[in-house]
């Protein structure tokens, strides 16, 4: 059995609110004379399975052998509150299994969920993960999120390239079809159209400064860490190493460390992991606020497109939404999502 013990050492780190924004950050990922190493070529080569590679995680590593279909493998991470039959991680699979994605690996954090899992069809590797109890006062989401990049993390290490899901997630056509592979992190967006979702431009207005009175601002809606490709290349690793000692040591949100360390350029006091990033296209790989905000009023459009996943992240009655989805993609049935209110209660 593998154990993912990655860096336990704990240095707590002040997070700086108070003058609007710091980035506060690790000190291997903090740039001084002695730690700035300029980035070398091939960091962004794609990497391979080996045998060396192999005695790092043994178990996982035949478990992704096994499925895996060019070193690339769609890994669901769920515990047992969501392996019950026709709920959240039971429709996730029926709609794996009816696309027929065959590289698809529910990793399981408890022996419920592999049991379960198994019993579906699915294949599923059990990793008993535990955040260091220093860590808990972050809660569940906190916890879920440190341990899902420690798993892309070792994924990555064994020289596989991850499609990495949450469990909340419905599968309408082969996610593998669409992904481009031409950057280090491909990743779904909380934006919900192409203005939030792809970036766009606002000002700080300064307007004693007269002819400079006008400050560019570059913005766009974090990325979705529910949905993601990373590929397996060194500039990959260095991304989650640096997400993983981020959310393990600070109060903040997974998906805005994520955006910062695939976004954030390197500055006097940062070095960046320096990836090359690409957003999915946000309505192939929709998040629900975009579907029952947007896409369901969209008439024709609506009617016509047919998502590659849907990711039920914006709302708490996930069953019921994802069955009704279900009724929509797959039974076609037009107003199935009709009577839902835009959002789910708190
Ligand atoms: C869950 O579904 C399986 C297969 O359909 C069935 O054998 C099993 O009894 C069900 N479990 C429960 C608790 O309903
Ligand atoms: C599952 O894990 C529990 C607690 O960790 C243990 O008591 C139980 O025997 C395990 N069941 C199986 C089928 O391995
Ligand atoms: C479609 O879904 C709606 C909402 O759940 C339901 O009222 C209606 O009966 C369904 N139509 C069909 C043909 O199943």
């Amino acid at each position: 059995m593998c154990s993912l013990f990655l860096l336990c050492v704990l240095v707590p780190i002040k997070f700086n609110s108070r003058d609007g924004y710091a980035l506060d950050l690790p000190p291997l990922f903090r740039t001084s004379s002695s730690t700035v190493t300029e980035h070398h070529n091939g960091r962004h080569t794609l990497e391979r399975p080996s045998r060396e590679k192999t005695l790092q995680y043994p178990g996982l590593a035949a478990a992704l052998k096994k499925v895996a279909i060019n070193n690339e493998v769609l890994v669901v991470m769920s515990d047992r509150r969501y392996a019950h039959n026709d709920t959240i991680l039971d429709l996730c699979i029926q709609s794996i299994n009816r696309v027929g994605v065959k590289n698809a690996l529910v990793l399981a954090l408890d022996n419920k969920t592999r049991d379960f899992a198994e019993g579906r069809g699915m294949a599923a590797f059990m990793m008993k993960l535990q955040a260091p109890e220093s860590q808990q006062p972050g809660g569940a989401r906190t916890m879920i999120g440190a341990l899902k990049f420690r798993i892309m993390a070792a994924c990555l290490d064994l020289g596989y390239s991850v499609l990495f899901s949450d469990a909340d997630v419905l599968v309408l056509q082969n996610p593998f079809s669409f992904l481009v592979r031409d950057s280090d992190v491909e990743c779904m967006t909380d934006g919900y159209d192409v203005r939030t979702a792809y970036g766009f431009q606002t000002s700080l207005r300064h307007d004693e400064m007269g002819y400079g009175s006008d400050a560019v601002l570059l913005n766009l809606v974090v990325l979705n860490a529910g949905f993601i490709y990373v590929r397996a290349t060194e500039a990959s690793r260095d991304l989650m190493s640096l997400v993983v000692r981020r959310v393990e040591t600070e109060n903040t949100w997974d998906q805005t460390i994520l955006s910062e360390s695939v976004f954030l350029p390197s500055t006097p006091t940062y070095k960046s992991p320096a990836v090359t990033s690409r957003i999915m296209d946000y309505e192939l790989f929709l998040n629900s606020l975009t579907l029952f905000r947007e896409l369901r009023h969209t008439g024709q459009h609506y009617t016509d497109f047919l998502p590659a996943v849907v990711h039920v992240n914006a709302h708490t009655d996930k069953a019921e939404r994802m069955e009704a989805i279900v009724d929509r993609y797959v039974k076609g049935n037009f107003t199935a999502l009709d009577h839902f209110p835009l959002g789910s209660a708190r």
